[in-house]
């Protein structure tokens, strides 16, 4: 079975989508095999691999929105994962076609709440799932964390914003009535500028606020990971001797290492 990984934050902007291109470079760059969920409407990730225009022609039965649609509930889910150009990583893209169906309160919704999971399970021919979630904590992010067995939180190191991340984690706890193995991966830092104080005093605020549910690998602000997205490239494969790629592949290991961990020990986080 895959190990499925959900980013998710409320917040628009702290590198979800990002995160989750460049690390199925990186991923994919090790020998694995990596799918790619987009459960956002917005469908940065999949312009981000196949470019806007692609993307927006999609019908819906080409693209996640086809797992909520109560016509395709029995139909060829298959049509929505594609091949991208890189050799070990697909995609299940999204467009404007899912906004209808990302409805908040999605916990007092009757509809069904198990449409990505039975999804993901059915990816018997992965290793890696990772889900790129929207900029809130409606019906599609709830579908992902159902789904998935891990979630991975992305943090700019600016506001502290607790008040939102609680959001966060109040929305794991209420998941995991649905999905009892949910465990958190930790928060990721990201968009780091080292020379900022603001930027270092945060890091060390939520490390005291998290502790180990902090990764130690920080995502730096940096160019490359902007060009290698413009380019339509994991900067894995961009630029692999910058030091942007060197540090995803370093938190993809980081993101394995805690995952046997957390399977060795079964622990609830
Ligand atoms: N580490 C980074 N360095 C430089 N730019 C980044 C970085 N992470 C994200 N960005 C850029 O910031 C913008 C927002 O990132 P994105 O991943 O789309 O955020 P989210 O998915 O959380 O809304 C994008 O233009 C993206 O290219
Ligand atoms: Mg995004």
């Amino acid at each position: 079975m895959a190990d499925s990984i959900c980013l998710i934050n409320q917040k628009g902007g702290c590198g979800k989508s990002s995160t989750c291109l460049h690390l199925a470079g990186a991923f994919a760059g090790s020998g694995m095999r990596v799918l790619l969920i987009d459960a956002d409407p917005q469908g940065s990730l999949s312009q981000g691999l196949l470019g806007s225009a692609a993307v927006e022609n999609l019908p819906m039965e080409q693209t996640t929105a086809g797992l909520f649609d109560e016509r395709n509930f029995f139909g060829d889910l298959s049509k929505i994962i594609q091949e991208t150009k890189f050799d070990r990583i697909w995609l299940a893209p999204a467009n404007q076609h899912l906004s209808r169906f990302n409805t908040p309160c999605p916990e007092q919704t009757g509809m069904d709440q198990f449409a990505m999971r039975d999804f993901v399970a059915k990816q018997t021919n992965v290793d890696i799932v990772l889900i790129d979630c929207p900029p809130n904590l409606y019906r599609c992010s709830w579908n992902s964390m159902v789904a998935a067995d891990y979630v991975v939180i992305p943090v700019p190191p600016e506001d502290f914003g607790t008040q939102g991340l609680r959001a966060v984690h109040q929305a794991v706890l209420n998941a995991r009535k649905l999905n009892p193995e949910l465990r958190r991966l930790g928060h990721v830092i990201t968009r780091s500028d080292r020379r900022l104080l603001i930027h270092r005093s945060y890091e060390t605020k939520l490390r005291d606020a998290y502790a180990d549910l902090v990764f130690s690998t920080v995502i730096p602000e940096a160019s490359a990971f902007k060009v290698a997205t413009a380019c339509r490239q994991p900067v894995e494969h961009y630029q692999p001797s910058s030091v942007a790629a060197s540090l995803t592949r370093t938190l993809s290991r980081e993101i394995l290492d805690r995952i046997s961990m957390k399977t060795k020990l079964r622990s609830v986080a």
